[in-house]
């Protein structure tokens, strides 16, 4: 499987984090992809994996780094997907932040509530020990 680590952003090429995201179908930032190494960069953590030197995993966080870490843009590239690796890389970008509440928002296709609930996430109105309402509001 290929390796996963924690690295700065710096560590990541604008071009090479398009075609990751291209690969899985995103093209959210495709005209303004300055935006997306600012968010890149604003992010709390990122973990990356790398097969032969290509880049074809990533997760990011956002965390107060006390109370609450939101992950962000998890996409392993097709070809190494079912192998563990987006397993492999919410487990290492959670790492350091223990003990917080962990959201996430995603899509509505069924692999995608599939893979969170096989690590363990649910929907809010079942979240123990405390059952919670979540809000969002698009802008
Ligand atoms: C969602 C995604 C990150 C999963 O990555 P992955 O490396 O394929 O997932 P893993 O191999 O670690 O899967 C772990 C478990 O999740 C579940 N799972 C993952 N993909 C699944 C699928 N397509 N259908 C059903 N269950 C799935 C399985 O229980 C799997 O364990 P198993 O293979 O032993 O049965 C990947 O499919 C992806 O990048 N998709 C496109 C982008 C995306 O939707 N990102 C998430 C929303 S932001």
């Amino acid at each position: 499987m290929p390796s996963v680590e924690i690295v700065a952003a710096e560590k990541i090429g604008l071009e090479e984090l398009l075609s990751l995201y291209h690969a899985v179908g995103w093209h959210a930032f495709d005209h303004a992809p300055g935006k997306l190494m600012e968010a890149l960069r604003n992010s709390t953590a990122i973990a990356q994996a790398r097969h032969q030197g290509q880049l074809v995993g990533l997760a990011r966080v956002v965390s107060d780094r006390v109370s609450i870490c939101f992950l962000q843009s998890l996409a392993v590239h097709p070809e190494f997907q079912r192998q563990g690796l987006g397993k492999a890389l919410v487990e290492a970008i959670f790492e350091p932040f223990p003990l917080m509440v962990r959201a996430l928002i995603t899509g509505t296709e069924p692999a995608q509530r599939a893979f969170y609930e096989s690590l363990g996430f649910n929907d809010p109105e079942k979240t123990l020990p405390e059952p919670s309402t979540v809000f969002l509001r698009h802008y």
